[in-house]
């Protein structure tokens, strides 16, 4: 090997180092303390769909700056209307990228996640257009359980959650708390079988969301239950406010006329929340 070419895999081999262990820019989320200035977020607005993300970003953020559109995990920095500095960033579908999206925004400094996601109804009372703020989850999923045992509760920061409520109430927007059902699959895990490419579901799901739903579990969605553990075992804040978009009491499918007053219902609550919750 010449030396030119030994140098340069020894300056790339130092630099890929570098990124990982200095936090100069993470692998995932594609930026890193550096990029966020001065006075840095500790609090992230975390959203499945990365146009959401970028649309909070760009609608209720000042002083706008997108930090990365790496592998469509968006993430934009910016500043409430009182001033304080927030993230808007995506976690990408399910448990196991949420995982590493969490992971290296707690280690960009963040310490209040609030989720803002969709969420399908399994109570005939939750209608589509409202939202589920979830102080729980029975959690069904894979990822979580390389975070700490299956037993662990999966539970949001308390009073986070409280701010969460406050914040509907004042607001005036339909909301319902309580315990939410988050599992690893939209389709088998959450009972579609009409809809689903797979019509046959395995016998342990067959009649789950009924027995969820006598158990006075709200909905379904994907992600909270491993956001809440990561929360109380590294140590940061979590919430989860969720549009309601499907109604499974009645059908599998996606209510479309209410899916977007239910997702700006979700985003004025986590926006009025984060402007004000103090650690
Ligand atoms: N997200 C889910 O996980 N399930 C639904 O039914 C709707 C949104």
């Amino acid at each position: 090997m010449s030396i030119d070419v030994y140098w340069c895999l020894l300056t790339h081999l130092i630099s890929g180092y570098n990124a990982m262990t200095t936090n100069d820019r993470f692998y995932h989320i594609g930026f890193g303390r550096a990029d966020l200035g001065a006075t840095p977020p500790d609090i992230a607005l975390l959203s499945g769909d990365p146009n959401r993300a970028s649309m909070i970003a760009h609608t209720f953020l000042r002083e706008m700056k997108t930090l990365s559109e790496n592998r469509g995990l968006n993430s934009y920095m910016g500043v409430l209307p009182n001033g304080r500095p927030i993230l808007s960033a995506t976690s990408g579908m399910g448990a196991p990228s949420l995982s590493i999206v969490v992971n290296e925004l707690v280690q960009v400094g963040i310490k209040v996640i609030i989720r803002i996601g969709t969420t399908g109804s399994i109570q005939d009372y939750i209608k589509a257009g409202s939202v589920v703020i979830s102080h729980a989850a029975l959690c069904r999923q894979g990822a979580a359980n390389d975070i700490a045992p299956v037993e662990y509760p999966a539970v949001a920061d308390p009073l986070l959650t409280v701010d969460l409520i406050n914040a509907a109430r004042e607001l005036g927007v339909p909301y319902h708390m309580g315990i939410t059902a988050s599992v690893d699959t939209f389709y088998e895990g959450q009972e579609r079988s009409e809809s689903s490419a797979n019509p046959s579901l395995m016998r342990r799901l067959q009649g789950i969301t009924e027995e969820y739903r006598r158990m006075n579990i709200l909905n379904y969605e994907m992600e909270s239950g491993t956001l809440f553990k990561m929360g109380s075992v590294y140590g940061f804040a979590a919430g989860c406010v969720c549009g309601v978009i499907a109604q499974r009491t009645e059908a599998e499918t996606v209510v479309y006329e209410q899916k977007t007053t239910a997702i700006n219902h979700a985003i004025e609550i986590a926006l009025l929340s984060a402007s004000r919750y103090q650690l």
